[in-house]
């Protein structure tokens, strides 16, 4: 069955840094009304903000204090009401992030608890004894450091899977799920149109609290140890959905890791728990789970492995929201694309392979521009706390603390956080005061206010593939299409179709800087799209430039 949603494209905005309206340095709600009209033009429907709520901002938002209200740094509720309603006016549509794995250490509930660990709230949370002098069991925090926090003159420890300062809520509680399905509902019938759903796979703990065997010198194991024992997350997706986004109709997209095989149907089958889920098997290629010290680079034709194996696993459950990068993660086309490689053209390939792909396009804020990746020379200059832990693994590990430096460069979200950048005038024209994170000196030869006017530009190819999607021509081919493989004993190629009911596309891309020829299985009609000016032949052969992306009717 056809839903709303299904040939709409998404947009992730990470308010912080997007657009600063009153020169605090900090983006805010009245930067970003200002620039609906940008997205509008882009062909963006749906936007999924980052965090705006009330917080100590320990993991930039991700710790909520007030589920209720907006972030004084952000704006207020009116300039919240104010987005929905300019949204509506442009048919767009607003989702917030749902940060229900944990809160944070100031919200009032986990304060209540702290006063009173044996009272009501504390059952709000994971409050549990100490073996002896010992944390109640060996897990490690995803930021570092055991899960286990000490609650001062006791023996007793809370539970948090991330920072310290973000305490996991008791999902088995009821009382507590109830607040939380209340708060959901409250937003809802405010006129949001769904959630992003950070963490979700948290929520269901292995309540045995038993160690693992350790694996690094801290003594400690992996959270997805508990992960994987723990039994029971799918019962509570359905009672979540069904107290909440079904009887709105509500659009969601999971931050899900770690299903269990066979589990997908689940999560985005007919009648699964989310709209749709996060493919994130491309952002986990080469990344090792003792850390980013230890990552791999991997090949063009791996990374086509795991995309393509992505679409396959996924063509008879659902949909899944297809990224190329998002505030988690460093630039894609820093990622993605070898250094020396680096231009426009391979940035406009890259673009093709995603937006080309059978799935919901989610496009994090600059990657229509191809921003890159930053440089920071010294570790005191990165604000997350993720680069940091890594950072200290790194030196742990034996790297020097350049090799240590050079590896944060590469993987640490701040690089997706620096300010988005609107202009060439000072701070990108991100804000007129001091930005609160370093614009990425690359802001004069890359900013939107060019790139819009530039029909060859990185933006405009955005646009051109969006178009191609919402076009009445192809929709039925990008958006509903199969999705099938070819030509793949060619290395460096990426060769597909997106067949419809009346329609049948090809996508080829030359995924190396060398010129490759291809002989192709069919004749094609027409050339939809090309990063580059011609289509070369010889004979009834193509040969296609480095990094040349075309998409052909055939
Ligand atoms: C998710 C968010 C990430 C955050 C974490 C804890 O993974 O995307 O930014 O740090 O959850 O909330």
């Amino acid at each position: 069955m056809k839903k709303w949603w299904h040939d709409k494209v998404a947009y992730q905005i990470y308010p912080k840094s997007f657009c600063d309206s009153n020169g605090d340095g900090i983006g805010d709600l009245r930067g970003i009304i200002s620039k609906l009209d940008y997205l509008k033009k882009l062909g963006v429907d749906i936007i999924w903000l980052s965090p705006i709520y009330c917080s100590p901002m320990v993991d930039q938002g991700y710790d909520i204090s007030d589920y209720y209200n907006i972030d004084s740094q952000f704006g207020t509720m009116e300039d919240m009401d104010e987005l929905l309603r300019e949204a509506k006016a442009r048919n767009m549509y607003i989702l917030m992030d749902l940060v229900v794995n944990h809160c944070s250490d100031k919200h009032e509930w986990f304060k209540k608890a702290l006063e009173d660990p044996e009272g009501e709230y504390a059952d709000y949370f994971y409050f549990r004894e100490g073996k002896g002098n010992k944390p109640p069991c060996n897990w490690r925090s995803y930021f570092g450091g055991s899960v286990w926090e000490k609650v001062p003159n006791t023996n007793k420890y809370y539970l948090h899977v991330f920072a310290k300062e973000q305490p996991d809520l008791n999902w088995e509680n009821p009382k507590l799920k109830n607040e939380i399905y209340k708060m959901i509902n409250w937003w809802l019938e405010k006129g949001l149109a769904g959630f992003r759903i950070d963490a979700i796979i948290n929520i269901k703990k292995d309540l045995r609290f038993q160690d693992f065997p350790a694996d690094r010198e801290d003594g400690l194991c992996s959270i997805d140890r508990m992960l994987e024992s723990a039994e029971g997350v799918l019962d509570m997706l359905k009672e979540l959905k069904e107290e909440t986004f079904e009887k709105f109709g509500a659009f969601t997209v999971g931050e899900v890791f770690n299903e269990k095989e066979g589990e997908l149907y689940k999560f985005i089958g007919k009648d699964g728990y989310f709209s749709t889920m996060f493919d994130f098997e491309m952002e986990m290629l080469g990344k090792s789970e003792k850390g980013w010290y230890d990552n791999r680079t991997f090949t063009p034709n791996e990374l086509r492995t795991s995309i393509f194996d992505s679409q396959i696993k996924t063509a008879d459950v659902g949909f899944k929201a297809n990224i190329i990068e998002n505030h988690d993660e460093p630039r894609g086309v820093s990622n993605y694309i070898p250094k020396e490689d680096l231009n426009d053209k391979s940035k406009k390939m890259l673009a093709a392979i995603s937006l080309m792909l059978r799935g919901i396009p989610f496009i994090y804020q600059g990657q229509e521009l191809g921003m890159t990746n930053t440089k920071i020379n010294s570790v005191e200059e990165f604000d997350d706390i993720a680069t940091i832990d890594q950072y200290n693994v790194a030196i742990k590990e034996g790297c020097s603390k350049e090799e240590a430096l050079e590896i944060v460069n590469n993987y640490s979200r701040d690089n997706a956080r620096t300010p988005f950048q609107w202009d060439d005038i000072e701070n990108a024209g991100f804000t007129t005061g001091t930005p609160w994170i370093k614009v990425n000196k690359n802001y004069k030869e890359i900013n939107a206010a060019s790139q819009v006017e530039n029909e060859d530009s990185v933006f405009n190819f955005y646009k051109k593939l969006i178009n191609l999607r919402k076009s009445e021509e192809f929709k039925d081919a990008v958006v509903y299409g199969t999705f099938e493989s070819v030509l793949e004993n060619y290395d460096n190629l990426f060769a597909f179709y997106r067949e419809g009911s009346s329609k049948k596309l090809m996508l080829l891309a030359n995924y190396q800087k060398e010129e490759q020829t291809i002989e192709l299985p069919k004749l094609y009609s027409k050339v939809l799209l090309n990063n580059c000016d011609e289509v070369k032949h010889e004979k009834d052969k193509i040969i296609l430039q480095g990094y040349q992306v075309i998409i052909l009717v055939v």
